[in-house]
């Protein structure tokens, strides 16, 4: 976080480096249902990132340890491709990539009704084909939809974007450079029916003020994923 930038972030009209109002999303398209051979999947693009996530499961949960006899455990896997970043990122799992999953897992377990599988494994592997900023936020949105889409039962779908700071000022969804030389970077999932977070953390660093500024741009940021995660799944099966 933060470094060295020599250009202005944001401009005299309020406008940042790629055109946007400091609260509005990169655009974002997701479709349900991409992939034939898992049991549900997704494909999403934000801005110029690129996710593919598919969906095995509930299947019987091995290794043995790890099963839970009352639920089904979450198992997510994210993966960096070595194309996907401008610097050929090394191939395989890494802590950052350990961490993300775990952390996917884990808000994922929050709205799949686990208690309906008990001993089974949900496996959820996410596909970063391009990485430009707010790839854990992108994973896991493209995650629960492709949850969605293999018809496991859930309390709601998980929409999540990334809030920060550049030049002072409070933005949401971090492109590259605001996410590499910006101030703060802060991913957040919130559900927009209970405004329960199951997701998040924090790089950088942002007064109380502005804590709570950027919070509430997260939710409205989440509000609006949301609808597009939504609108990819009444695509593909109808419905309001
Ligand atoms: O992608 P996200 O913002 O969730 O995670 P990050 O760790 O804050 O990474 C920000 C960005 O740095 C990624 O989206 C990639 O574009 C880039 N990155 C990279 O170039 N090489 C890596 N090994 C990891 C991240």
């Amino acid at each position: 976080m933060g470094g060295k930038f020599d250009k202005e972030f944001i401009d005299k009209k309020g406008k940042r480096m790629d055109g946007r109002a400091p609260n509005e999303l990169r655009p974002l398209k997701i479709e349900a249902g991409v992939l034939d051979e898992a049991d549900g999947s997704s494909y999403l693009e934000w801005g110029n990132n690129k996710v593919y996530c598919g969906v095995f499961g509930p299947i019987e949960c091995h290794p043995r340890h790890k099963q839970k006899p009352d639920r089904a455990i979450i198992q997510a896997r994210y993966n960096m491709a070595p194309f996907s970043v401008d610097d050929r990122k090394r191939p395989g799992l890494d802590r950052r990539s350990t961490e993300i999953g775990l952390l996917i897992s884990e808000a994922l377990e929050r709205v799949v009704m686990v208690e309906k599988y008990p001993k089974a494994a949900i496996r959820v592997d996410i596909q970063v084909v391009e990485a430009h900023a707010g790839t854990r936020c992108a994973a896991l949105t493209a995650a629960s939809v492709a949850v969605a889409d293999a018809g496991i039962p859930m309390k709601d779908l998980v929409p999540s974007c990334a809030t920060g700071k550049v030049d002072g000022k409070v933005v949401l969804d971090l492109n590259k450079e605001e996410d590499n030389f910006g101030e703060a970077d802060l991913p957040l999932a919130v559900l927009p029916s209970t405004e329960e977070v199951v997701l998040m953390q924090m790089d950088g660093e942002l007064t109380p003020e502005e804590f709570e500024e950027a919070f509430d741009m997260a939710i409205e940021g989440c509000k609006q994923v949301y609808e597009i995660q939504r609108d990819a799944l009444k695509r593909k099966y109808g419905g309001k």
